[in-house]
């Protein structure tokens, strides 16, 4: 235990009905708060069908089933976000000749005999296409003629509203003599901005023209402009959200998402079903996190996959010589040296040659499922890969010393999903635990239902469908106690980050957005007003009680001389507090950023701004009074040395 927890006890604290609660500060900092404390964890699939937060989400491409990955030719379902345009006749096929050995389908197009006007294909997106008239959209995709033909025409290649309205429009010139793979990129701009979303993509040709031809197409794709114009990007209002949060780490790829061939060309990856059942493209690959990380100037936090599936199934330790090569291979793509690395020259043949950041890295996501062969993978995994990579730190993911792990763990990764009372009550959580060198990543939480009994319950069952204050209110207690334990708790990220409005498996979710918009939450707002409002130390102050309503941190940020404290008041009642600070020179006034509103109440798409941050200016001084309004969560920040 700190001797700083000792000397807080003795601060004098007051609570009582209608009594203000006394906050003595130290001006002496415990510790220093470390610099990756505030993040996210990027969940790729488990709470997305269809539309993940990868694909059709953080992930610009708005083109669903893209590839034709994963899917069974012939079948409907294989003809998922497809249809015919005019009567042409579709379907997915088994090509004799695929474009390449991981996309081993096509689409097979038959324009009808005796059809008039443009006959062809469409993309529904990802429920839905958001156009927007003067921006440039890149759309691309591969064909061939499978039986040579004297055609000669053209492809319109546009976007269109579900009624059929041109929104904006190109062509590309096709020639029945190419027998073999041949990509089209083409580059459009609509003229109008629909009113909705509910658009197509289309591919169409004159009907009378190309009366009875058949064709196949491959690795359809269409991209709006990306977040700082990255090829194969991320979509600018998602990227725009997160990056205003201003964090220090992503946790990448993903929860239970960690196979899969992710770098090289798009069409060399095949995609494959995730563990949570629908397909992923893998069309986000390592390289384009790793970007994503360098423009936000987050550090990565990269899990490896460490021999077991989410199925029940774990690798036998005598198998596990290829998949612990995989991890390295992983590993030297990102900071390998491509004279001495295959993966490492893959990098830099892909145009990077200088190796990224990288401190941490994951083994597995969430063994606790799996301890008992957790024993051995982690001791093997981490043998080889330690003595490989000395610099880098394992995180361990199953339950913090059960079972006991060989070589010791220097890191754990920590899991929590409950109610909004359980945050603020276990904000202590980390108080006990032994100043020993062991440190924790709290690297999932989130308050997702205020029934205790149902926290893993459907919607119906008292599921938040998305955060409301109460629920953020009681998070933010968790994470003043994080910031209190910051010197154990090197990180933290609320957990999931994004989930599409109506196809979802899993609420709540940070962000929640649709094919048109991104809805930022009650916990998004507190996630932002920890992250963008650090400090550089911690300073102790008299403590909360810890199974009460009001919790609080102060923090210092020495460069500008300021004390920044933090306050979630969870009760429904508003909150007196006097705080009283060992400063000669106190500001007096400062800034409070304070976000409240009912308990029960969220942003949503019909509401999305019901509940923002609100800035004011308040009284300071050595002492001073504040009163924090029902369920809220403030940060106050004024100038004191
Ligand atoms: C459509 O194409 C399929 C597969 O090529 C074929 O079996 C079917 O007869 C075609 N239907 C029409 C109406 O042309
Ligand atoms: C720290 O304490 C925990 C709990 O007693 C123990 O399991 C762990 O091994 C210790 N860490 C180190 C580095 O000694
Ligand atoms: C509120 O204050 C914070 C801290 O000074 C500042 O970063 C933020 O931009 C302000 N927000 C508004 C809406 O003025
Ligand atoms: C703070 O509130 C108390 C009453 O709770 C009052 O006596 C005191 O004068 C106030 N202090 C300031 C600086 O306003």
């Amino acid at each position: 235990m700190l001797l700083w927890l000792h000397l807080a006890a003795g601060f004098l604290s007051y609570a009582g009905l209608g009594t203000a609660v006394t906050v003595s500060i130290s001006a002496t900092a415990s510790h220093p708060i470390p610099t990756t404390l505030w993040g996210q964890m990027f969940e790729v699939s488990y709470h997305q069908p269809r539309a993940s937060s990868g694909d059709g989400g953080l992930y610009a491409e708005l083109l669903q089933n893209r590839a034709f990955q994963q899917v069974t030719p012939g079948t409907t379902a294989a003809l998922n976000a497809w249809q015919a345009v005019n009567g042409a006749n579709i379907s997915i096929i088994k090509e004799t000749t695929p474009v390449s050995a991981a996309l081993p389908n096509a689409l097979h197009v038959t324009i009808p005999t005796g059809k008039t006007g443009q006959v062809g294909f469409a993309n529904t997106g990802f429920s839905g296409i958001k156009v927007t008239a003067g921006q440039t959209y890149t759309a691309s995709f591969f064909y061939r003629f499978p039986t040579r033909s004297s055609f000669r025409g053209s492809a319109v290649i546009g976007l269109q509203t579900a009624s059929g309205q041109v929104l904006g429009s190109t062509t590309a010139a096709l020639s029945g003599a190419q027998t073999t793979w041949k990509q089209i990129t083409v580059k459009f701009q609509p003229n109008t901005t629909p009113s909705t979303t509910t658009n197509i993509f289309t591919v169409t040709l004159d009907g009378a023209a190309a009366s009875g031809q058949s064709l196949n197409f491959a690795m359809l794709s269409l991209f709006p402009p990306t977040f700082k114009n990255r090829a194969n990007g991320m979509r600018v209002d998602i990227a725009t959200a997160l990056a205003e949060m201003g964090p220090s780490f992503f946790r990448l790829p993903g929860g239970n998402n960690l196979e899969g061939q992710t770098v090289g060309p798009l069409v060399d990856r095949p995609g494959r079903v995730g563990d949570w059942s629908y397909v992923n493209t893998d069309g986000l690959g390592l390289l384009d996190y790793l970007n994503w990380c360098e423009d936000l100037n987050m550090q990565p936090i990269m899990a490896i996959w460490a021999g077991f599936a989410l199925g029940g199934t774990s690798v036998a330790e005598a198998q596990l010589g290829p998949y612990i090569q995989q991890a390295a291979d992983q590993i030297n793509f990102v900071i390998g040296d491509p004279a001495k690395s295959a993966p490492a020259a893959l990098r830099a043949s892909l145009g990077r040659t200088q190796p990224f950041a990288l401190t941490y890295v994951e083994v597995g996501n969430e063994d606790f499922f799996a301890s008992s062969t957790y024993t051995y993978r982690w001791h093997d995994f981490v043998t080889a890969l330690q003595a490989q990579f000395p610099s880098l730190h394992f995180i361990a993911t199953t339950n913090t010393f059960n079972p006991i792990l060989s070589p010791n763990p220097t890191e754990y990764d920590v899991h929590v999903y409950q109610t909004p009372t359980w945050f603020a009550q276990n904000s202590f959580f980390y108080d006990g635990f032994q100043r020993n060198g062991t440190k924790y990543f709290e690297g999932e939480y989130a308050a997702i239902s205020t029934n205790a009994n149902d926290i893993f319950g459907s919607p119906a069952d008292g599921r938040l469908t998305f955060p409301t204050m109460q629920s953020a209110a009681g998070e933010a207690a968790f994470m003043t106690g994080l910031e209190r334990n910051s010197d154990i708790v090197f990180a933290a990220s609320y957990a999931p980050l994004l989930g599409h409005v109506t196809n979802n498996q899993w609420t709540p979710n940070l962000l929640a957005f649709d094919a048109g918009s991104v809805y930022r939450s009650t916990s998004y707002y507190v996630q932002k007003l920890f992250s963008l409002n650090r400090g550089d130390e911690f300073l102790p102050s008299t403590l909360p009680t810890q199974t009460g309503t009001l919790f609080w941190s102060v923090v210092r940020k020495k460069s500008t001389n300021q004390i920044i404290i933090k306050v979630s008041n969870t009760a429904t009642t508003s909150a007196p507090l006097t705080f009283v600070l060992p400063f000669t020179n106190v500001g007096g006034s400062g800034t409070l950023q304070i976000l409240t509103g009912t308990a029960t109440a969220s942003n949503t798409p019909t509401s999305p701004n019901l509940i923002v941050p609100v800035n004011s200016t308040i009284a300071t001084g050595k002492t001073f009074n504040f009163t924090a309004p029902a369920v809220s969560v403030s940060v106050l920040t004024f100038t004191a040395q």
